[in-house]
């Protein structure tokens, strides 16, 4: 079966190298060695100050509500992975829909103004795909209502300008290292703040609130990520030129195939921002026609996803959410193929022709 994704396994020597390390200091979490050092190298290779790993892109985003003293209502995207909306409603917040651009997949700026209500206190846009959002927008519109301004960037790991990261705007951004990611700790994420107090604050209550011993300083949560998680981020960056390398050839090889196709439409990338491989998504002109390629691909063992289905103003345990007809139209007819480092050339072949014998006859 090829997946839409498959997780990186760093060489066992390589890993087990970091492993010897946690048997050898026998400490296996609370602030270890390797923890500190995944922190160290990740700041140093996304060019970000604050930076705070956990135990999951979830609770990154949670950890930042906190943090932020998230409020009421929170301005978001329809268009994400579930995640987005749960982690709000989870904290009683509420998610207030803005439709997307139909072309780069992103929360549209030009619709935010009208959504906010006296209850506003933040907007949380997602880099959907690893594609950056207009984030000089977005940051004019929040200073102008003072707004908090959050990015979901569990997509944006190594996405710059080649001067800038994307994650050093807006007031945090939380990545997502799942096992699923470019780069990943097996489960973990992080969470990217721009201030001493903030990251303080948010390494207080990623540990219950523990300031000394005996001493609880803040309402917290345990959402530490721990030495084994640590390893095997440490041994996957090692990689990760490698990994990037890799999936560029994949995503260039699709790009080719389907550019000349009319019938697929195809993200379209921030210009400032480059790309970073992490996702290919297809979208037909129709879901019949999606359903008819899954089906086709899925006889051939080949595994695509529908990220992401159904829009979320759409999912059933929402109760007054508005309609986004941008995001509901683009979650049905959107299919996300296969890609990860060593995706064989053939079977990319037969991925491409499978889709495009469907779509041509
Ligand atoms: C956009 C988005 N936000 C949040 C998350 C949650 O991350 P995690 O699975 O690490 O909890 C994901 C996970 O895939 C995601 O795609």
């Amino acid at each position: 079966m090829i997946n839409v994704t498959k997780s990186y396994f760093p060489q066992r020597e390589k890993l087990d190298k970091y492993i010897d390390q946690i048997y050898a200091s026998g400490w296996m979490t609370n602030n270890g060695k390797l923890l500190e050092e995944l922190e160290q190298r990740l700041k140093a290779f996304l060019g970000v100050e604050y930076l705070v790993l956990v135990s999951n892109g979830t609770l990154a985003l949670q950890v930042a509500y906190h943090v932020l003293g998230i409020k009421n209502e929170v301005i978001t995207t329809p268009f994400s992975f579930v995640a987005t909306t749960n982690s709000l409603l989870w904290e009683n917040l509420t998610p207030v829909f803005v439709d997307i651009e139909p072309h780069t997949f992103n929360i549209d700026p030009g619709l935010i103004e009208s959504a906010i209500s006296p209850n506003t206190t933040a907007i949380l846009p997602v880099h959907v795909f690893g594609n950056a959002c207009e984030v000089e927008k977005l940051d004019i519109i929040s200073k102008k209502y003072s707004l908090k301004l959050i990015y979901d960037a569990a997509h944006a790991f190594d996405v710059s300008d080649g001067n800038s990261n994307v994650l050093r705007y807006g007031d945090a951004s939380t990545l997502s290292f799942h096992a699923t990611k470019i780069f990943h700790t097996i489960e973990g994420g992080a969470i990217i703040l721009h201030n001493e107090e903030d990251y303080t604050k948010a390494k207080l209550l990623i540990n219950f609130g523990i300031s000394d011993y005996d001493k609880v300083d803040l309402l917290g949560i345990n959402c530490k990520m721990n030495e084994f998680q640590a390893a095997m981020g440490l041994a996957v960056l090692d990689d990760f030129e490698q990994i990037s390398i890799g999936r560029e050839r994949v995503w260039e090889k699709y790009v080719d195939a389907f550019t000349k196709i009319p019938e697929v439409q195809l993200q379209v990338n921030n210009e400032r921002f480059k790309n970073n491989y992490s996702y290919f998504p297809v979208v037909f002109q129709s879901e019949a026609k999606l359903l008819e390629i899954k089906q086709e691909l899925n006889n051939q063992n080949i595994n695509p996803r529908r990220y992401f289905y159904p829009s979320l103003n759409r999912l059933e345990y929402l109760q007054h959410a508005n309609p986004c007809p941008v995001s509901e139209s683009l979650a049905k007819r959107i299919l996300c193929l296969p890609i990860f480092p060593d995706l064989d050339e053939n079977a990319q072949d037969a991925i491409i022709k499978i889709i495009i014998d469907k779509l041509i006859k």
